[in-house]
């Protein structure tokens, strides 16, 4: 009676997931996606890339709250941010996420690239991902120079100069860049607007899609074995060294072969 109970609670619960998966299969696609089988020698350099993903994951959260507060206005946007850091409720905390987080987004994605270099795991068939992931990066690195305008102090002003100024001497596009960066011929009201909208709407709007992407080929080609694997190589795995003083610390039977002595 209990057990009919329980399997009829089951289902209620789960009545509204039944509902979207005969309608959409989504559900078995999130369940492939989470408990697809990877390659039993990947280790904790595997983790790099969900790691990245995460920290990701925390600045658009984090973005969203913060531009219910943000005003991209030249007059207000600091005072805004000063608003944030010291009246809004939990405002220091979700700011400073947000600025550090930016930093570790970087880092970990620097580190998930080093970890598919020093692995080969560009190679035939991932090429196209690491393609994927180059663009990935370069959307990234210009996410946090977009976002670094935004608190419009000193260090945010003159910051962009030089990164705007870098990008004019690139040859023959490089004055056409620096104008369409600054959104005039000088740093103001118009390139904060402009950067605004790029930090808030394109370029995250790339990353998701560019990120989507690069997950897209991860599952379909299946995530690669480290270099030492024995497996990949379709050598036997190494022998298990015998277990030490065995018999007296681990019981285990007497290697054959050995001569009993005679009274035994
Ligand atoms: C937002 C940035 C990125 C995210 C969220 C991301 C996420 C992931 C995840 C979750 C995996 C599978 C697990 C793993 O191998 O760690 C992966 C694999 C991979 N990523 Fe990324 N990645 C990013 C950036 C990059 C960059 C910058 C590159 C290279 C330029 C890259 C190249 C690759 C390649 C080639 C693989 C396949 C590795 C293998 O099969 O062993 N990714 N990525």
């Amino acid at each position: 009676m209990a057990t009919t109970e329980k399997r009829s609670a089951m289902q209620t619960a789960l009545y509204p997931l039944d509902w979207l998966e005969e309608r959409s299969g989504l559900v078995g696609g999130v369940r492939y996606f989470l408990f697809r089988k990877v390659p039993g020698d990947t280790g904790w350099w595997h983790t790099l890339g969900s790691a990245t993903l995460t920290a990701f994951l925390v600045q658009l959260v984090t973005g969203v709250i913060l531009a219910f507060y943000y005003k991209p206005d030249v007059d207000t946007a600091h005072a805004s941010v000063e608003h944030i850091t010291n009246d809004v409720w939990g405002g220091w905390l979700l700011r400073g996420m947000h600025r550090w987080g930016a930093s570790v987004f970087i880092i970990l994605l620097f580190l998930h690239m080093g970890r598919v270099f020093l692995f080969g795991a560009y190679k035939y068939p991932r090429e196209l991902n690491w393609i994927v992931g180059v663009l990935l990066l370069a959307t990234a690195l210009f996410e946090g120079l977009t976002g670094y305008l935004l608190p419009f102090d000193e260090t945010a002003y003159w910051a962009t100069v030089v990164a705007i100024n870098i990008n004019g001497t690139a040859p023959f596009v490089g004055p056409y860049l620096a104008t369409i960066l600054r959104g005039g011929a000088e740093i103001g009201p118009d390139t904060l607007a402009r950067f605004y909208s790029l930090h808030m709407l394109l370029v995250p709007g790339a990353l998701i899609g560019l990120i989507g992407l690069h997950l897209y080929l991860v599952v379909r080609l299946g995530v690669s074995s480290p270099p030492w694997s024995r497996a990949a190589a379709d050598r036997e795995p190494e022998p298990k060294p015998p277990p030490t003083r065995s018999g007296m610390v681990t019981p285990a039977p007497r290697p054959t072969g050995v001569r009993r002595r005679p009274s035994e």
